[in-house]
């Protein structure tokens, strides 16, 4: 038998349960992996609200995890029993010491990447891959603004841009936070419970604005992140921590000055085995280069999932957030 995080009905932490369960064998395609590191995210968190739906009930949870494989389904060439891998998408149930996947969404770690760093970094990094690369492509000299920037992923994305060149204005809710995103590359930050976000956009840029504002918050913040923009720039709503953004005129995109907008998300990006392989080699490089250092600045036992998602809900943690089966 093997421990995982299920939940029968949408809701509070409260309806996260460990489950002992008979580990599946992995399916054609397929491989089973043992996980030792599991990430958490804020998807985690949408799925057992029931903002996003799961496709079953009671469902498994999470989407990312680093181990070792242990079983191989017929059909899959390049992994083998015994290989040191990590993945970031799939069906839920990550939560867990044993996941089975299709064998296309998992990747072999590099020997210099430890299990712990690439499943705090698998969803982030390749997000912050896809959103900096490839959904805008930033080539450095840009001015973007990025929320939540001593989180999860605003944590990678601030180390990212320093290697891009690209000056990130991140905003946060305290000193402490604001500290630990300029320590990671933010070129400024803003504490939003203090400070009027759009002022403070229009001193830094000189009146310029942003080329680009990446939203990962929502609801509160759509309308002051359309605010921050020039002239014909780019709104990249990727979350809801708030709250789903909902009931949008399009005329405010033509009144707030021919601005774009889009709405990403990683299976978009990462959809075939190919693009998934160069995303995580890029991701991979980052951080044997030392340009990317993944801090994992909270670790809970995989059996107190439902208090690891209180402190990421409640805006207690920053950096990454991993489970330990
Ligand atoms: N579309 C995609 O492909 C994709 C992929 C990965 C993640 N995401 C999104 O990226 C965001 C960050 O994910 P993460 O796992 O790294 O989380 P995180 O950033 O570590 O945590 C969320 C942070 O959001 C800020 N926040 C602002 N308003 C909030 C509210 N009402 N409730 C809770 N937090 C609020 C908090 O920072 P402050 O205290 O500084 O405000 C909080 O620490 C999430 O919205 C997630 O859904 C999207």
């Amino acid at each position: 038998m093997a421990k995982r995080i299920q939940f029968a009905r949408t809701g509070g932490p409260e309806v996260l349960e460990l489950a002992d369960v008979a580990p599946a064998e992995p399916a054609p395609g397929e491989v089973r992996v043992t996980n030792q590191a599991v990430g958490l995210n804020f998807i985690d968190i949408y799925f057992r609200t029931g903002l996003y739906p799961a496709p079953s009930l009671p469902s498994g949870l999470g989407t990312e995890g680093a181990g070792e494989v242990d079983a191989v389904g017929e059909g899959v060439a390049h992994l083998k029993v015994g290989d040191r891998v990590a993945y970031a998408q799939g069906p839920l149930g990550a939560y867990a010491e044993q996941h089975v996947l299709p064998a296309e969404k998992v990747v072999v770690l590099p020997a210099a990447i430890g299990v712990e760093t690439a499943a705090a970094s698998m969803l982030k990094g390749l997000t912050v891959h896809y959103l900096m690369r490839q959904t805008y492509g930033l080539k450095g000299g840009e001015t973007i603004l990025w929320h939540a920037a001593a989180g999860g992923v605003g944590s990678i994305a601030c180390q990212w841009a320093r290697a891009l060149g690209v000056k990130l204005i991140g905003t946060v809710s305290s000193a402490e936070k604001a500290a630990l995103a300029e320590r990671n590359g933010a070129w400024a930050t803003i504490d939003y419970t203090r400070e009027d976000v759009v002022e403070r956009v229009r001193e830094l840029t000189a009146g310029e604005m942003c080329d680009v504002v990446y939203d990962s918050v929502g609801k509160d913040t759509w309308e002051t992140s359309l605010d921050c923009l020039r002239k014909r720039g780019l709104m990249v709503s990727f979350g809801n921590a708030s709250g789903a953004v909902e009931g949008v005129n399009i005329g405010i995109l033509n009144q707030k000055g021919s601005l774009f907008v889009t709405r990403p998300s990683l299976n978009g990006y990462a959809d075939t085995r190919e693009r998934l392989e160069w995303m995580a080699g890029e991701l991979f490089d980052m951080l044997e280069s030392g340009k990317l250092t993944v801090d994992i600045a909270q670790r809970f036992p995989l059996a107190e999932a439902g208090e690891a998602q209180q402190a990421l809900q409640g805006r207690r943690t920053t950096g990454s957030t991993i489970l330990l089966p």
